[in-house]
């Protein structure tokens, strides 16, 4: 049985007091970890502070990204181990803004799911998919080689504890995908780690979908068969949106 899993990724907003006052506005109303599993991914800068001020709460809380190496001479990067020795659950791999924006490789990618694993985080990767590739046909070719490549290396048992998110970029900050092309990513998705390793460890992952999702669309998207929970970014930064989001059942 797959949790359900409602995911934020606040990405480059807020200040650190502000998301104090969004943990404050939240508190008490989170649905018990057994039934959702609630995530907040935010700036490293806000980690520490916001762990503090959660850890009597059902609500995990996640880093956007981070480097492969555990220490060394990376100006401005931010260690897995560091991040780790914090407390932090999950750790975003890969998301679409972090390849077009920062030239992210697969390779990179692969790198970086290898060093959160070894650091006993949990990776949530994420996979793209543009209108281009889209329009030309070029999905089913796109999603399944971001996912064998961001797990070269991964054994089963460590490819079971991993979250995968289908984000098509056509589909952030703009209008969802439907449902139904929703579920068809997360169902290609699902296959490809059928094909990877077994459908034991297939059934097991938990699959995202991202993508413009509201409250209004969160419930049909999740009634979908290989759609397990959301990873939210713009409608996650109001404390009263994300509590709807979190208590959808
Ligand atoms: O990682 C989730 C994000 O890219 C989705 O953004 O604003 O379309 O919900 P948004």
């Amino acid at each position: 049985m797959r949790i359900p899993f409602v995911a934020a990724n606040w990405k480059m907003n807020k200040t650190l007091p502000e998301a104090l006052e969004f943990l404050n506005a939240i508190r008490g109303q989170l649905p018990p970890e057994s039934e959702v599993e609630s995530l907040i991914c935010a700036q490293s800068l806000f980690l520490s502070q916001m762990l503090f001020a959660t850890s009597d709460q059902p609500l995990k809380i996640g880093a956007e990204n981070v480097y492969w190496k555990d220490s060394g001479a990376y100006t401005g990067e931010t260690s897995p181990k560091a991040l780790a020795s914090l407390g932090v659950d999950y750790v975003i791999i890969g998301h679409s803004e972090r390849r077009k924006y920062f030239r992210e490789t697969d390779e990179m990618i692969n790198n970086k799911v290898q060093a959160v694993l070894k650091n006993n985080m949990l990776p949530i990767i994420c996979v793209d998919e543009t209108m281009g590739q889209r329009e030309a046909n070029e999905k089913v070719h796109w999603v399944v080689s971001q996912v064998i490549e961001a797990l070269k290396g991964v054994s089963p048992e460590e490819a079971q504890k991993i979250t995968i998110a289908y984000e098509p970029s056509w589909a952030i900050g703009t209008a969802a995908a439907t449902a139904k092309q929703a579920e068809d990513g997360c169902y290609l998705i699902r296959q490809t780690i059928a094909d990877m390793f077994s459908d034991e460890c297939a059934e097991q992952v938990r699959i995202l979908y991202g993508g413009s999702v509201k409250p209004n669309n969160q419930a049909e998207l999740m009634a979908m068969p290989n759609i397990d929970g959301v990873l939210v970014g713009d409608a996650s930064l109001d404390p009263a949106i994300f509590l709807k989001l979190v208590n959808y059942q």
